[in-house]
């Protein structure tokens, strides 16, 4: 099963997949890990290197979740920019996030050669260009404070190097790295195993709790006890509201286009446009090159017209880029923190020996390792430099109080949305492969139509918090706006926070 999506990246037509049953009895261990995503993942391996037992639960197979459809840039040249990280977490707080993301590319390099996994792993140099009619100021300001954050290295050249498309003044971040994604994390899933660890693919967990014997069950009614649970499912499918409130889903699209071999110097490549580009090269298994091409990020389930954001990217890439044709396009989600961190820690208020990894943002490889070594770490009993930076309890100050402001606002008006008309009158307006709102009485129905012409329908209402579903038709699933739950077509949970499906609702005759 596709478990995130019905688009598939580049990564996944690339790579073998190790499957592992589901789990189908009771047991015990040192730590539960649920999710086997890069974060579960790597936490999973650093525990079993220092000795602790661990099982891995996931909902699908592992890495089914965003790390299948990342791109893959491994960078400490900091997403939201070190002027801003400066600004909001002092400057000691901007170097320890430098220091920390330069470590988690270091901890993957390591574990690459201690395991030969081949993942394609290489070092690279990174680009940072504005758009057209970008401010160079905006630039050198992020260069000086790129120093300040240790990155000593970073530097302002006249323009990226890339032969058809002048970028203008750009800063070169050397020892940024990428990898092959899907490859990289079943070597590491491989290792676990070797190791002692366990992993269950196909078992959700339906129930978390804490305590000195932690445990968790699925959905198949199994227990498993031990002494701590880390909840790495992206979005934290443990806590119902505080970290939700501290971070915000968005949909990213990605494509894949062939390009001749040579062409495109091998870098990454990144813009400060407003939602940013971020460009870099893949090998096609065949000896070719695809570039790959993410950005038009927008609000998850706030955007009617999935399809013009890939015609967008496409037309961004063509004119500058040798593109030859597009072969690959898929989308996945990112959770935005309000202060440009993760959160890697204790889970806030909540039982003991709870540990969460999530708000990754669009840096969330490096993240994720960072709560591998992080979460080791705290469970061991050990201090962790890094440890309050990222603590899931800080104070988090926004980014753009006015924006904060603004999303309060966004929420109130998606629950709004209780009130207002279905997309269409009526479920005959529906052509096949497409899903609509429609009103009935006093109620929201989300209607899909599969290819066969049959008419689906569950309760458009969202189970984490009452959200009313939006129908993504990039993806052919329901998107929660408010926290960004997602279900497939059908109505089935694919995405947390939410634990449970949309509600079946009887599909009236004759329709
Ligand atoms: C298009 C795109 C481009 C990106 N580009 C980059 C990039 O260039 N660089 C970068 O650093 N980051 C990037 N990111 C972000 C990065 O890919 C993600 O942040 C990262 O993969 C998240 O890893 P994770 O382990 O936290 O979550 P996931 O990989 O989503 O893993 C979570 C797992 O939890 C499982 N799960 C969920 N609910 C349950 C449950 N109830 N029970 C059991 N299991 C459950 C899911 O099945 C899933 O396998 C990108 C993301 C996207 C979508
Ligand atoms: S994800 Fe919270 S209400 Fe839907």
């Amino acid at each position: 099963m596709d478990h995130s999506g019905t688009s598939r990246s580049v990564w996944m037509e690339t790579a073998e997949r190790p499957d592992y049953a589901p789990l189908d009895h009771n047991g015990e261990t040192d730590v539960i890990v649920v999710g086997a995503g890069i974060a579960g993942l790597t936490t999973a391996y650093l525990l079993g290197r220092g000795g602790r037992s661990t099982i891995v639960l996931d909902a699908g197979p592992v890495a089914s979740g965003e790390s299948e459809r990342t791109t893959a840039h491994l960078a400490n040249a900091m997403d939201d920019r070190f002027t801003e990280l400066e600004r909001l977490h002092g400057l000691h707080g901007m170097q320890f996030a430098a220091e920390s993301h330069g470590a988690a590319i270091d901890q993957i390099a390591a574990i690459v050669r201690d395991e030969q996994i081949e993942c394609g792993f290489e070092r690279l140099d990174g680009y940072l260009f504005a758009p057209p009619g970008g401010l160079r100021d905006a630039l050198e300001d992020e260069l000086a404070a790129a120093h300040r954050a240790g990155l000593t290295e970073a530097a302002l050249v006249r323009r990226a190097p890339l032969r058809g498309f002048n970028t203008g003044p750009a800063l070169r971040f050397p020892d940024q790295a990428q990898f092959h994604p899907l490859r990289y994390l079943a070597g590491l899933a491989r290792a676990i195993v070797r190791d002692g660890g366990m992993i269950h693919a196909h078992s959700q967990v339906v129930e978390i709790e804490g305590g000195h014997r932690a445990r968790v069950r699925t959905a198949a009614g199994y227990a498993l006890f031990g002494k701590a649970v880390v909840i790495a499912t992206n979005s934290p499918i443990n806590d119902r509201v505080v970290l939700h409130t501290k971070q915000m889903p968005y949909r990213t699209y990605v494509i894949g286009a062939r390009v001749p071999r040579g062409e495109v110097p091998r870098a990454l490549y990144w813009d400060t446009a407003d939602p940013y580009h971020y460009v870099r090269l893949a090998d096609d298994g065949n000896g070719g090159e695809i570039l790959v091409i993410g950005g038009e990020d927008h609000r998850t389930g706030q955007d009617d017209d999935p399809a013009a954001r890939y015609s967008r990217l496409e037309r961004w890439a063509r004119e500058r880029f040798p593109i030859e044709d597009v072969t690959y396009r898929w989308s996945g989600q990112v959770m935005e923190p309000v202060d440009g961190l993760g959160f890697i820690g204790r889970n806030p208020g909540g039982q003991d020996n709870v540990y969460v990894a999530t708000g990754d943002s669009g840096q969330g490889m490096t993240h994720g390792t960072l709560a591998g070594i992080i979460l080791t770490d705290l469970i061991a009993g050990r201090p962790n430099r890094w440890a309050e930076l990222y603590d899931p309890a800080r104070k988090s100050g926004a980014r753009d109080p006015i924006e904060f402001v603004r999303d309060g606002a966004n929420i109130a008006r998606q629950y709004a949305r209780w009130l207002t008309a279905g997309d269409v009158e009526d479920a005959a307006q529906i052509p096949a492969g497409c899903g609509a709102i429609l009103r009935r009485g006093g109620g929201k129905i989300a209607a899909y139509r599969d290819e066969a012409g049959e008419l689906h329908e569950c309760s458009a209402v969202c189970p984490h918090l009452g959200g009313i579903v939006s129908w993504n038709d990039a993806e052919k699933s329901w998107d929660c706006p408010v926290h960004g739950s997602r279900f497939d077509a059908l109505g089935k949970v694919v995405n947390g926070p939410a634990k449970s499906d949309l509600a079946p609702v009887r599909v009236p005759a004759k329709r």
